[in-house]
Formats: C-alpha cells, sequence, structure tokens
C-alpha cells in the first residue's frame, strides 16, 4: 500500500518522521513529499485508494493500524474536497504535497519541465515578453515587475550574466519560500533556467538563510539531479549568515562576494551592475518559481486571475495566533477579513483578532475596521502598508500595541546594517521614544507625562527630567517627526519602512499610548 507523508521542516518538527517511520515498519511504501500547506492537520498521511489519496490528519506513530483500516478518527476524506485546498488557486504550489520533491520522475509526470521546454523554443525577448504580458511582479516585497527587470539584464552588456535567488526569507510569519524549495524544488531550478535562456545567464546562485539546512541539502540535492536538463546553465547554493538585511538585494550581493553583507547605494541597479560587477537578475523564490506556469500555461492563463494591477496568485502565509495557519495560494483581490476570519479562521486563543501585521517586521498593522481591503499592491500602498512577501501575522485583544511598536524601532536597531544615519541612530533614537510613552503611560493612565518609573527611567537616561517635555503630544510629535526622517532620509528599506509598524500602531491603536479614543476615529 502507498501512503504520503509529508517531508517538509514543518512536518517534521510535528512528529513526520517518526510517523513514516512507523508505516515503513508495517511494510507500506512510504512516499515522501512536500507539504500540503494546513499546519493543523500535520503530520499529514495520505493513504492511496481507488477513491484517491484519503487523508489523515494530525495523526502520531501509534495510529497506523486504525488508518490502514480506515477507521481512525482523524479521518480528512480527500485532501483536495477541504474548503482550505478547494477554495485555492494553486499555480505555483500545484505539485507541493502531492509529488516526491526529488523525484524527476514525479516533476515530469505532473507538468515539469514544459515551461522550460517552451521557453528554449522561443528567442529571450519571446520568453521576457510572455514574463512582461503576465503581469508578473516580484514577490520579494517591492512588487517590481519581473519582465521589465528582465528586460534590462538582457538589454544590459556584460562578459557574463548572472541569476540569483533570493530565499533569505527574513519576513517574520513567512515560509513560502522554504516550502516550495523543501516541496517542489525543480520548480525553482526551472524558473531560474528559463531566466537564465530570457538574459543570456551561464550561472546562478540560490541565496539561503542558514536558518533552513534541510532546505539547503534539498535544494542542493534537486541541484545534482537536474544539473544535465538545465546544462549549460550551473547553479549553486551559498548560505547566508543570519542577518535580515542580507535579504536586501545589494547586501545579499555582497554576502555572495564573500563581504560583510551591507547595502550599496543605487544606482547602478544589480541589473546593470549586480554580481560581481555584471547585470544580474535578483528575484525572490516565488517570483522565479511562478515563471515555469506562465510559460507552460501562456501569460493569458497567469493574468487572467488577480486584481488590478496584482496580476496572478500570491501564495499567503497566515502566521501568528491563528486557528489554521499555513499556506493559502489564491488570486489577488480577496479580502484581508476573508484570509483572516474565513481561511485562518481567526484566533487560535479563541479571543477576538485585535490587530494583524501584514508584510513582516517592515509591515503596518490593521485594525478589523480595514479588513475589506483587498489584496492588492496599490490598495495596501493606499492604506499605509504593503503586502511584502504576503505573510500576514495574527495578534489577539491580549497584544499591546505601543509594545509592537517599541518592537519594530528595536528590530530595527539591531537589524540596521550601520551604513546610513536615519536608519542606524533613528531606530535607536526610537526606542527610547517609545520607552517615554509607554513609561508615561504606565505611571500615568491619564496619559499626561512627567512622572518618573519604570520604562520611563531607562528612556530619561543621564537626562534631567525635567529638561524633557515627556508628554504625550510632545512624544508622538517627535515619534512623528523621526519617522518623516527614517522613511524619507533612509537608504534602504529597512530603515525606509520601519516607520509603517510604528505610526500603524500609533494610529490605529492610540488607547495603547495613552491617548483617548477620537484620535482612533480620526484615524480610520
Ligand atoms: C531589509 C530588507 C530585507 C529584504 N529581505 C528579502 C527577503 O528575505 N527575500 C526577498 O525575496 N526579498 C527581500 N527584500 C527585497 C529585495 O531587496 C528585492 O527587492 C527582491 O529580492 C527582488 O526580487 P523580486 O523582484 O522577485 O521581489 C528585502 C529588502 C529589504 C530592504
Ligand atoms: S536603512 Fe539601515 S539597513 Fe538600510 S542601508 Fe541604511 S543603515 Fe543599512
Amino acid at each position: 500500500m502507498r501512503v504520503f507523508v509529508s517531508r517538509d521542516m514543518a512536518s517534521v518538527a510535528l512528529g513526520a518522521d517518526d510517523v513514516a517511520r512507523a508505516f515503513v515498519d508495517a511494510g507500506c511504501n512510504v512516499v515522501r513529499t512536500g507539504s500540503r500547506g494546513l499546519f493543523s492537520i500535520e503530520p499529514l498521511v495520505e493513504v492511496e485508494t481507488d477513491e484517491g489519496r484519503i487523508g489523515f490528519g494530525p495523526v502520531g506513530p501509534g495510529d497506523v493500524a486504525a488508518i490502514l483500516d480506515g477507521t481512525h478518527a482523524a479521518r480528512l476524506g480527500r485532501v483536495e474536497a477541504l474548503p482550505f485546498f478547494a477554495s485555492q488557486q494553486r499555480f505555483t504550489f500545484a505539485r507541493c504535497g502531492i509529488t516526491d520533491p526529488l523525484s524527476l520522475a514525479d516533476y515530469a509526470a505532473h507538468g515539469g519541465w514544459q515551461g522550460l521546454a517552451a521557453a528554449r523554443a522561443q528567442s529571450p525577448q519571446a520568453v521576457i515578453d510572455a514574463v512582461k504580458a503576465s503581469g508578473l511582479r516580484g514577490r520579494g516585497g517591492a512588487g517590481f515587475p519581473t519582465g521589465i527587470k528582465w528586460q534590462t539584464v538582457l538589454d544590459a552588456p556584460g562578459a557574463e550574466k548572472y541569476i540569483v535567488c533570493n530565499a533569505d526569507e527574513g519576513d517574520s510569519g513567512t515560509f513560502a519560500d522554504r516550502m516550495l524549495m523543501e516541496g517542489d524544488p525543480f520548480c525553482l531550478i526551472e524558473g531560474m533556467a528559463i531566466a537564465a535562456h530570457a538574459v543570456g545567464a551561464g550561472h546562478g546562485y540560490i541565496y539561503i538563510r542558514s536558518e533552513y539546512p534541510y532546505c539547503i541539502t534539498t535544494m542542493r540535492a534537486a541541484i545534482d539531479a537536474s544539473a544535465h536538463l538545465v546544462a549549460p546553465f550551473v547553479l549553486e547554493v551559498r548560505e547566508g549568515a543570519g542577518a535580515y538585511v542580507c535579504g536586501e538585494e545589494t547586501a545579499l550581493l555582497d554576502s555572495i562576494e564573500g563581504k560583510r553583507g551591507q547595502v550599496r547605494a543605487k544606482p547602478p541597479l544589480p541589473a546593470l551592475q549586480g554580481l560581481f560587477g555584471q547585470p544580474t537578475v535578483i528575484n525572490n523564490v516565488l517570483s522565479l518559481a511562478a515563471v515555469p506556469f506562465v510559460l507552460a500555461q501562456g501569460a493569458d492563463a497567469y493574468a487572467a486571475v488577480g486584481f488590478g494591477k496584482s496580476r496572478g496568485t500570491m501564495p499567503v502565509q497566515l502566521a501568528g495566533n491563528v486557528k489554521h495557519g499555513g499556506l493559502y495560494e489564491i488570486g489577488f483581490g480577496i479580502t484581508l477579513g476573508e484570509l483572516v476570519n474565513d481561511i485562518g479562521g481567526g484566533t487560535a486563543s479563541g479571543r477576538p483578532v485585535r490587530a494583524v501585521q501584514v508584510g513582516g517586521p517592515l509591515g503596518a498593522y490593521f485594525p478589523p475596521s480595514m479588513f475589506h481591503l483587498p489584496f492588492d499592491y496599490e490598495a495596501f500602498t493606499a492604506a499605509g502598508g504593503l503586502i511584502g512577501h504576503a505573510g500576514i501575522t495574527l495578534f489577539d485583544d491580549s497584544v499591546d500595541m505601543a509594545h509592537m511598536a517599541r518592537f519594530a524601532m528595536e528590530f530595527c536597531a539591531v537589524e540596521s546594517c550601520g551604513k546610513c544615519t536615519p536608519c542606524r541612530i533613528g531606530s535607536t533614537r526610537g526606542v527610547e521614544i517609545m520607552d517615554r510613552i509607554i513609561g508615561a503611560r504606565d505611571a500615568a493612565p491619564s496619559g499626561a507625562g512627567g512622572a518618573v518609573g519604570g520604562y520611563l527611567d531607562k528612556a530619561l537616561y543621564s537626562r534631567s527630567p525635567a529638561r524633557i517635555d515627556t508628554s504625550l503630544d510632545a512624544q508622538t510629535a517627535l515619534l512623528r517627526d523621526l519617522a518623516d526622517t527614517m522613511k524619507y532620509g533612509s537608504l534602504c528599506a529597512l530603515g525606509g519602512f520601519t516607520p509603517y509598524p510604528v505610526l500603524s500602531a500609533l494610529d490605529h491603536f492610540p488607547e495603547d499610548f495613552g491617548a483617548s479614543a477620537p484620535l482612533k476615529e480620526a484615524a480610520e
């Protein structure tokens, strides 16, 4: 009997290896797949039957007998038919959770390499035209049109050109890059080989964070297994060393070159002078992994899905205090509320959702009153936020939003590469302001500043309290001023976007800062 068990790190962390071993011991033919993407049913076991693959989950190693005779209480039926999966539009993650990630035969049997074959039958310009027509935009955060980036590299003179895949995946609450690389690594390799054909690159690098050791092993094995299929294009994996800023494209290039990862000033654009000074395509995992679909199914099929200028699908990642955390791939346009409440099922704690942060540590916090927002680059920008890498982190009503704002400043201070002053110094000053605000709030619930104690003691440091106006009005004015300086004066988005979580927390949750409710109504 054939049984499918995920080998994805999230499933393994929940006990999938023990479950797989128990089925092997029971004489089953166990196929290790990627994860389907719904963590509340992991470890998930699927048993091959005449009715299709029947899922059971979550299960433990002691459940083998009950699963094999079909009587186990966690019988889910056909996994594809579960509402979480039936309502998705899986373009990029179509194979994830279904195939054996390292089986070339499985990959080919499920449509693999068709995009590369179609690309190689066309001129580089025709491939780039297809990517442009698909409307694909970079999934790493900035949403820059992928086809235009590739065009710049194709047109740039250069003795050597490179394809670099950004798999640093530093955003909190995100895991789609890891899931794709562990669950369908040939898809990324195919996307990179298509990019190489399109721009004339001979060498590619996949920069993976060191916190993903299992992913690194899987990618290296997949590169070895498929080297003959993508030749003369040559690929290798480079390991990051744990700095958030190394996800920024120019710091990443420095890191691959063996230097300390520090942001480079632009221009020159990496597309013109990137890795080792040569024209370089640098794209996120999901941008590159979307390309095989575009070439195999046609640009129109991809562009037919979506909302406004956000075409195609987005693999959304639901995390934090969420009931049904996981990966949900869907066309742009679904509302934030549908994702949080209908798909995610609200909080795991069962308490009301108070805030969601969208787009990682540099993303804005949104209250439920903004859940009507459609998932769309432009709509989120207009609402003072960003989609980023599409991580959505839920918080229930026990969250203290002033502390979250402080955390954003602290995160920036810790992760700053130090190259520019607004970020390096501004983030530290920002932590101090937040300490004063929290200190004043805790010392004087009315919001009137002046009392010294706790956080405030720390925030005043060596200065005399008498010389600082610690009133909420004075400190929030200072905070907004600082946020402006960081937003417009920083060299990259680490310093430039840190104001988003800070100011969204202040604007949407002023009561946590010691302000009164009318401010909140004004902000909404
Ligand atoms: C501080 C910082 C961290 C970033 N981290 C990542 C990351 O982990 N992964 C990623 O793909 N892009 C990250 N980016 C965005 C990249 O700089 C770049 O926009 C992206 O790799 C371009 O690929 P795309 O066009 O396919 O999105 C980060 C940017 C900044 C400023
Ligand atoms: S904003 Fe921060 S991380 Fe970016 S270049 Fe300036 S100091 Fe470095």
